[in-house]
Parts: C-alpha cells; structure tokens; sequence
C-alpha cells in the first residue's frame, strides 16, 4: 500500500537510537553500553516458577478470569505495604492502580490531563521514552537543566512562573539518563513550587531501589499535601520488565480518569502478572532478591567507573551515580558523538547512546553528551570496552 495517511500526532516521533542500534547490536563482536535492559541474570526464574505454579493450582480459574482496570486488589495492599509505606507513603487503597509498565502511567496522564499544544516540563536530559509519549499527545515540551545535583530550582520556578506548565515530568532518583540523584532540599522546593504554580508533577522512579551506596532519599511525593504529585514505580527493574507490572500513586480523582482511559486501552493489566509480583512482596521475596542482584550492580558500576578514570582523556566528565543503571559522560569540547558513535561501532565494536536524544530543543549544542549503561556488559567487557572506546576518543580529540 503506498502513501499511508498516518496521523498528524505521529509526526514528530523519532524512533529510539537504541532500537536503531539494535540492527549492529547483532554482532556478537560488539561490546554494548547502549541498553537499558535490566541484567538477564538479574531475573527470579526459579521463585517466579514456584509462585506461577502455586497461583495457578490455589487461584488458577479467577486469575485467568478478566480483572478490575484498577488492578488486582492484593498487589495493591502489597505494594502500598512493601513499598508505598517504607519510602513514607502510607496511602489508601484509592490513592493507587495498577499499570502495563509505567510506560502506560505516562501516556494516561497525557490521555487524561494533556490538550494539544499544553506545556509540559521536562528535565534536560530526560527519559527519551517519555519525550516521545508527550510528543504523541502533541505537547509544547520546554526542559529544564540540570546541575550536578539535578534539577537547577531557580531556573524551575522562572520556567514555572512564565510559561505555566500543565506537568512537570521528572526523575529524581537514579536519572535515566545522567544517573544524578536529587538532594532532599531540592526535592522540598519542586513539591512547593508545584503548589505555588499549580502544576502536577509526574515523579518516576524506576530506578530509586537500585541503590549499591548511599543514604536513600524519599520521593518527591511525601512532600505533598495538595495531592498533585503523581509517583509512578515499576517492576521491571526490581523484578521483570517482561511482566509489565507497575503502580501508579496520587490523587484518587486523576486515578479515576486514568482508570476510564485505560479501560480503552488494555482493559486492565494481566491478572497473573499481578500476583506474581504480589506474591513476590508477600512471601517477603523482594529484600534478598535486591540483597543479590545489587552487588553484582555495584560492581559493574565500579569497574566503569575505574576503567573510564584510566582510560578517557581529561576534557571528559561523568556522572559517578550511586545506583541505577546509567553514568552520563560531557565533553568540554566541540565533539559530535553521533559520529563518534558510528565510529565506535564500526572501529572499535563499541555501542553507546549520544545523549542529543534525550533533548529538545536546540539539542546540537548537546552534541558532547552521552549515556553508558554498565548493566549488560560482564567486567572483562566493561575493562575492553572502556578502553577501546577511550583509545577513540583520545584519537579524534587528537585530530
Ligand atoms: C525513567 C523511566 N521510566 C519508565 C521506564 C519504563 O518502565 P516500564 O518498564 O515500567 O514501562 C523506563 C525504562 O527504561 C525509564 O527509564
């Protein structure tokens, strides 16, 4: 069929420079830092085994059964129990539904919230996956920038204060993509001005769990009486993101909504996928599996971190995160790395993600950024590839 009429909405979305990658990914000679994927050696296969095979021998019929949009009842009370109420959200029942991934969070909070043309705010560099929801609902998306602490307030509230946006999407903890954590002081003053300004907040924090060091800071979230701030969680990184299991928590009325939009969307998310992660925190699975998988992260992140202090010439600063997944590196100098990241894959068998992607707006000027993810790569090939991909660098600066 020629000359497809897609949507004006589909316009501006750009497919993901990791999904573009992929296709040179399939060489088992590449080293890849470009991912995002939790380790495959991460995932429970044996406890989530034992817990799908006693579900489906105690509940096996119901779970099958179509569910309720807002989600299955026990892994709402275990959620609100193992992890709403330790980061200090002790909510009610009616403050959280269940998602397809947090992914779905996003797009229903744009399908509920969004008219075309809102302004969304948006940290600078974000979450490219977020862009392209807000995108999809044709929003006015203006970033803010980020310091080495995260979130730059004064420039927030001026952003606030003159361009009055409708939401505010951010990553506290762990960012996707810088790995930066944001101080408690900061985190006060977004949950102010939010009310200063009338603004919902999205919080996202996938990756808040993942900590290998460090004191723990709470969400956003917990400094906010006014109920605008919605905090989104997951499950694919604490536990499996094949299971496209995530919570959202906040005011009970954008709930609601959210709910009607999502009965047109997937009716509800998998029932049995449900209770695995139920019975995942119920059985008080959650802190030995973190106890196991942390380590082995820490690790990772360690040994980047050492090979990119050996490796990588001085006009390059990172990020040196706590958890997560992600370390942020900055050229001061005028360096492209989308180019640099052809020539890494073809020279040196390295893949990255150049950090334009995770901008809007003039994103040439970001041209120097880019993301490393440690989480796939074994140590001797965090040591190889980080120094091969030093050795590039060193040689087109060179140049
Ligand atoms: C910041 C952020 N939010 C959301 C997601 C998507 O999570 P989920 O698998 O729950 O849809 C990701 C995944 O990479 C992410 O980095």
């Amino acid at each position: 069929m020629e000359n497809i009429q897609f949507a004006e909405r589909m316009g501006s979305i750009r497919t993901s420079v990791v999904r573009e990658l992929a296709k040179y990914l399939s060489d088992p000679e590449v080293i890849s830092f470009s991912g995002g994927n939790p380790a495959n050696s991460s995932f429970p296969v044996e406890q989530v085994d034992e817990i799908t095979h006693d579900l489906l021998m105690t509940k096996g019929r119901q779970l099958l059964q179509y569910g309720t949009t807002s989600g299955y009842k026990p892994l709402i009370e275990a959620y609100i129990e193992h992890i709403a109420a330790p980061k200090g959200l002790a909510v009610s029942e009616d403050h959280v539904i269940t998602l397809t991934g947090s992914m779905q969070g996003l797009d229903l909070l744009c399908k509920v919230l969004l008219n075309p043309g809102d302004t969304v705010l948006v940290e600078a560099p974000t979450f490219a996956g977020a862009l392209n929801v807000f995108r999809i609902y044709q929003a006015n998306i203006v970033s803010v920038d980020m310091d080495d602490e995260g979130i730059m307030v004064d420039q927030l509230e001026e952003i606030f204060k003159t361009q009055s946006p409708k939401l505010f999407y951010c990553i506290p903890t762990f960012q996707n993509p810088t790995g930066k954590t944001l101080g408690l002081e900061r985190r006060k003053s977004i949950a102010e001005l939010a009310y200063k300004y009338n603004v919902i907040v999205i919080e996202d924090d996938p990756y808040g769990d993942l900590r290998f060091s460090g004191e723990a800071v709470p969400p956003i979230k917990i400094f906010d009486p006014d109920d605008r701030i919605i905090y989104l969680n997951s499950f694919s990184k604490i536990l499996s993101p094949g299971l496209r299991v995530a919570t959202m928590l906040g005011n009970p009325e954008i709930l609601k909504k959210a709910c009607v939009a999502k009965q047109s969307c997937d009716t509800h998310t998998a029932n049995l996928n449900q209770a695995i992660a139920a019975e995942f925190l119920n059985r008080g699975l959650l802190p030995g599996h973190l106890a196991k998988i942390l380590p082995p992260y820490k690790v990772q992140l360690d040994t980047m971190l050492k090979a990119m202090d050996d490796h990588f010439p001085s006009c390059c600063s990172y990020t040196r995160p706590e958890g997560g997944l992600f370390i942020w590196g900055e050229f001061q100098k005028d360096i492209n790395m989308t180019d640099m990241m052809y020539k890494a894959i073809q020279e040196e068998k390295v893949a990255f993600v150049p950090g334009q992607t995770y901008f809007v707006g003039d994103t040439q000027k970001r041209a120097g950024t880019f993301r490393l993810n440690f989480s796939n790569a074994t140590v001797d090939q965090i040591n190889d590839g980080i120094r091969r991909l030093g050795r590039l660098f060193r040689e087109v600066i060179a140049e």
